[in-house]
């Protein structure tokens, strides 16, 4: 994730925001941190996470118990796909973030969560990232997805047009769900790494599930501090590689700043309403 302030790296850091993981400094506490809360995602995942991230938690060897080495994990992805995993310290500068993106660098965090903080904490930390983010980077249309997404990314700072596409990241890498065969799934980071959300997000009746229009997603708020009340579903991969590379997101912008954002849980008139919800999760939050 990125953060929206021109500052220098912190001490420590190079100048590309790049730390070292210091993989032997992690504790044995630090490392049950992470088998706790892998062993608590991955009995859930099953029928739920899309088949790609599936995938890539299996043949990037996941399941190895502590949390991963960058290194070894950098050599696997690079066969696969071209991507490595960097280190950074917390959230870094958007040029920074998009240029390590379209570089295929993909930046995470070194730091894993305190043992109080197993079901929510505000800044990614290595689980998100790696068990979230990094099964996704095995698979080749999307590997090839984030990396046009950096170079999206660099384009978009130029036309000062961060806040849209900032939000195809959310519906998408953080919070997508994709239609198969067999049903519903996900394949959103936010969601794969939350215990409450992975079973919220395709269980629940609270919230919306509308089909991925991309100039939609992109006039459309979401919320950082709870679940959310509405997620976009993908047809597949080819088909979002497809349309978001195909399209020129220059004059989509300009016509985006001429129409009103969409609130959460709105749903208008051209939406496809896969399951249309009931929110009442976000009607009990509102009044609690
Ligand atoms: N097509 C986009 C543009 O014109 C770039 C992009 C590709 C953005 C893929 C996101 C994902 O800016
Ligand atoms: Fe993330």
């Amino acid at each position: 994730m990125a953060n929206h302030s021109t500052v220098l790296p912190p001490p420590g850091a190079a100048s590309d925001w790049t730390v070292a993981q210091n993989w032997s400094h992690y504790t044995p506490e630090e490392h049950a941190t992470w088998d706790t809360l892998f062993a608590r995602q991955s009995k859930l995942l099953p029928g739920r996470a899309s088949d790609a991230w599936l995938r890539g938690l299996d043949v990037l060897k996941l399941s190895k118990p502590g949390i991963p080495d960058f290194e070894e994990l950098s050599e696997r992805l690079m066969k696969l796909t071209g991507w490595q995993v960097v280190a950074v310290p917390g959230l870094v500068p958007d040029e920074i973030f998009f240029d390590h993106m379209a570089n295929r660098r993909f930046v995470a965090g070194n730091f894993i969560r305190r043992p109080d903080q197993l079901d929510y904490l505000q800044e990614p930390d290595v689980f998100h990232d790696v068990f979230g983010h990094v099964p996704m980077l095995a698979d080749p249309v999307f590997a090839d997805y984030l990396a046009a997404y950096g170079r999206g990314g660099q384009r978009a700072m130029q036309h000062d047009a961060l806040k849209y596409l900032g939000r195809l990241y959310w519906y998408t890498v953080e919070f997508g769900l994709i239609a198969e065969p067999d049903g519903l799934r996900i394949y959103g980071s936010g969601i794969v790494s939350s215990y409450a959300e992975s079973r919220f997000a395709l269980d629940d009746p609270s919230p919306h599930r509308l089909r991925f229009d991309l100039a939609r997603v992109m006039r459309t708020d979401y919320r950082i501090d709870d679940f959310q009340q509405n997620y976009f579903v993908i047809p597949s991969f080819d088909e979002l590689l497809r349309v978001t590379v195909e399209t020129d997101f220059a004059p989509l912008y300009d016509s985006l700043r001429e129409q009103p954002d969409i609130p959460v849980a709105q749903i208008i008139s051209d939406d496809e309403v896969i399951t249309r919800g009931t929110q009442d999760y976000a009607r009990s939050r509102a009044s609690g």
